[in-house]
């Protein structure tokens, strides 16, 4: 077995004995296709979108808008349509509501079935996408990629955070994020490429090309092996003490494995992990999860990269010059993503969240004040060298959202819920996350159209939000074995510490009281030292 054997100290001062072996590396890279899918869906909308050819064939009004040109519309307005924005939100709609099954499929027959179903209808979806004859096949394909969203983005992240040795947990976990955001660069690319496309059917290929990464998620599913805690949670004790000891390259896995029945104890007594995840003690996490999916939503960043080439247009950008500008985005997004896989189990998830909050404010608004002064609604004075700034202060911002919001959105919530509502947790995330992008894509062309260059003063008054939230609520989770985050987080949290209780509280619901007694509030008094 390759790779460097490592010990991780547990809170007992028990070791933990993993060696980071092919397989779990392989199963990773495999898993995180999923997010190559999704980045490809994230990214292929906005280059079609802008693409003439299509226009004309599903939104001709929008076409006719765009060919008068600034005189007749405003230039913040040309895109402003509702049917094309339910070209690019549909997709997230569908996949908030699949997330519900997802959880079902995630808890049941494990993650790696719920991967592979992600594929298929993947797979389904692109076809319909590529074959589109009418609008309503495009938006039917656009629902069954969705579908697809919901399933992948509810395994996927499980499914590495599990996998993974706790050591490089953080940095395994991003490895989806990166696929994201490579997917979203390769469908940047295609479409750059396809608009060239003489014959008009430029932006079937960039529909069709989807099933690049379709098909690997599914060839992935069926090769990745299932995760221990799955086949504890699910009863299957001795294939998953094997697979433990196969994937930690030791057989020593007992301290291990008992940590995961002890989770998996715990687990069985909950009848309704739903219901169980709107309990006190579980508030946290909960609380945590959605405002880190809101907050990811409203930093902006989809405006960006579903919007980008359209954005670009906006500013006076011609086609080719918009579409390329959105490969550059798309590459600064790539490469800031391998920034935090390298450094989110170094220096941690707070800081990282903390450095960006402050990168992301200043950028956006020195673009709000550039677009203020320099584009009207009928004119736009904007200089190459004005422009160039422009491109430059989104790349500052799309780099800071890359290392912090991207990969720690989803890696933080994967990482703090207990097994017991790890899958309901998962999905509520995947939900929330995925009705924030709904709303964003639904409403970002209208929006500008009616804030104008105030839109990014929007977004960045929400950066400053979500950075004192970072800052007063949010616990860091570096390096702690993910099955003992309550003892050793949040039991010593200043604030969610109240939260938590020895004793299970099943009967007790959203309620201050934990077994008959108010909780006091004061279990643990304010420790700055906790918080990093
Ligand atoms: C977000 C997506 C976003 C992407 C950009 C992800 O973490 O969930 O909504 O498009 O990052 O890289």
């Amino acid at each position: 077995m390759a790779g460097g054997g490592f010990a991780t100290a547990t809170a007992n001062g028990v070791e933990f004995e993993a060696k980071i072996t092919p397989i779990v590396i392989i199963s990773c890279i495999m898993a995180a296709t999923g997010g190559l899918m999704f980045g490809y869906d994230v990214g292929v909308s906005g280059g079609v979108t802008s693409m003439p050819d299509f226009l004309k064939k599903f939104f001709p009004v929008v076409h006719r808008k765009v060919e008068a040109g600034a005189d007749k519309n405003s230039n913040y307005c040309k895109y402003d349509n509702q049917g094309l924005q339910l070209f690019t939100s549909s997709l997230y709609l569908a996949g908030l509501t699949a997330t519900f099954f997802a959880s079902y499929t995630t808890r049941t027959l494990g993650r790696r079935p719920t991967m592979l179903i992600a594929g298929v209808f993947f797979i389904i979806g692109v076809v319909l996408n590529a074959a589109a004859q009418d609008l309503a096949m495009l938006i039917a394909g656009r629902i069954l990629l969705g579908c697809g969203v919901g399933f992948a983005n509810q395994a996927v992240p499980l499914f590495l955070s599990e996998i993974a040795p706790t050591k490089i947990r953080g940095g395994l976990n991003i490895l989806f994020q990166l696929n994201v955001t490579i997917g979203i660069l390769f469908a940047n690319l295609v479409n750059y490429g396809t608009a060239k496309i003489k014959g008009g059917w430029g932006w079937r290929l960039s529909l069709g090309l989807a099933g690049v990464p379709a098909l690997l998620l599914t060839v992935g599913a069926l090769l990745v092996t299932e995760t221990p805690n799955s086949l504890v949670e699910r009863g299957r004790l001795d294939e998953g003490k094997a697979v433990l000891r196969r994937i930690r390259g030791t057989d020593n896995v007992e301290p291990e494995f008992a940590d995961l029945l002890e989770a998996s104890r715990l687990a069985k007594e909950v009848k309704h992990p739903f219901r169980n995840l709107l309990q006190r003690r579980n508030r946290p996490q909960l609380v945590i999860a959605v405002a880190l999916q809101i907050f990811q939503q409203c930093t902006g960043i989809n405006a960006i990269m579903f919007y980008a080439p359209v954005l670009f247009s906006t500013l006076g950008f011609g086609n080719d010059a918009a579409l390329y500008s959105a490969v550059v985005t798309g590459a600064v997004n790539v490469l800031s993503t391998v920034v935090s896989i390298y450094s989110v189990d170094k220096v941690g998830r707070r800081v990282l969240l903390l450095e960006a909050g402050v990168q992301m404010f200043f950028s956006q608004v020195v673009i709000a004040i550039i677009l203020g002064i320099k584009v009207t609604d009928h004119s736009q004075n904007l200089s190459k060298g004005f422009a160039i700034l422009v491109v430059v202060m989104i790349c500052t911002y799309v780099a800071a959202f890359a290392w912090s919001w991207g990969p720690l959105g989803w890696l933080i919530p994967s990482e703090t819920f207990p097994l017991e509502t790890r899958s309901a947790g998962q999905s509520v995330t995947v939900c929330v996350n995925l009705l924030f992008t709904f709303i964003i894509a639904q409403a970002f062309l209208s929006m500008l159209c009616h804030f104008k260059f105030g839109i990014f003063i929007f977004f960045s008054s929400w950066v400053l939000v979500m950075s004192f939230f970072v800052m007063f609520l949010l616990p860091e989770t570096k390096n702690i074995p993910i099955e003992e985050m309550t003892e050793r987080v949040w039991k010593k949290h200043w604030f969610w510490a109240r939260f938590m209780d020895d004793h299970h509280d099943d009967q007790v619901f959203a309620s201050g009281h934990v077994n008959g007694k108010k909780s006091n509030g004061k279990s643990n008094g304010f420790d700055p030292s906790t918080r990093l």
